[in-house]
């Protein structure tokens, strides 16, 4: 989807010193709240994969954001890939490492279709770690996972090692 590259970059902002001095994070409310442009990149990608998935896969929390109006435009199901606690079981979860500490990811697997296609989707590709935890917990669902869609990709932090072999489709790429 690298015709939305300029529609998005056009619409975030560059925060220096957050969350932690030495971060520069990059700040994607701007591009929701111009509601122009959110509608132009969600139908942007629903042209994108119409045809090729049968449900999108969101990663909590602002995976959320994106996934529930994708999936909603392609008229296929939304699968909510929650942080560990959240979900009423019984969940599949994957326990993975942080930079420092470690997090958990969970998914009911009733709701995934056996060879079902997914997209995963997230806003951001950093370690890879949320996303490595998030494919591997659909696909011990049953699910094909047949692409990542990452809104913007920090590719200095390594995440698409973490991906071997997967289709990552980043609309915006960092060096
Ligand atoms: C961020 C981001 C990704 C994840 C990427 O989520 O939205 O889900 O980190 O990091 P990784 O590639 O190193 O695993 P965060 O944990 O900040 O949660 P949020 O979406 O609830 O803000
Ligand atoms: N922006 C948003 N989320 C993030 C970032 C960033 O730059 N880095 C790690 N998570």
């Amino acid at each position: 989807p690298t015709e939305l590259t300029g529609l998005v970059l056009d619409n975030l902002r560059e925060v220096p010193d957050f969350p932690e001095p030495g971060v520069l994070f990059r700040d994607i409310t701007p591009l929701l709240a111009n509601g122009e442009a959110f509608s132009t990149f969600i139908t942007g990608l629903a042209e994108h994969y119409r045809g090729h998935i049968d449900a999108v896969a969101g990663l909590e929390s602002r995976g959320f954001i994106l996934a529930a109006p994708l999936a909603y435009t392609l008229g296929i199901g939304m699968l909510t890939v929650r942080k560990g606690g959240k979900l009423p079981g019984p969940v599949l979860g994957v326990d993975y490492d942080l930079e420092y500490g470690s997090a958990r990811m969970e998914l009911r697997p009733e709701t995934v279709q056996e060879g079902q296609r997914v997209l995963v989707i997230d806003d951001v590709l950093a370690t890879g770690g949320t996303a490595a935890a998030s494919i591997d917990l659909l696909e011990r669902s049953g699910a094909q996972v047949v692409a990542v869609c990452m809104l913007l990709e920090l590719a200095g932090l390594g995440g698409r090692e973490q991906l071997p072999g997967r289709q990552v489709d980043s609309v915006v790429v960092y060096p």
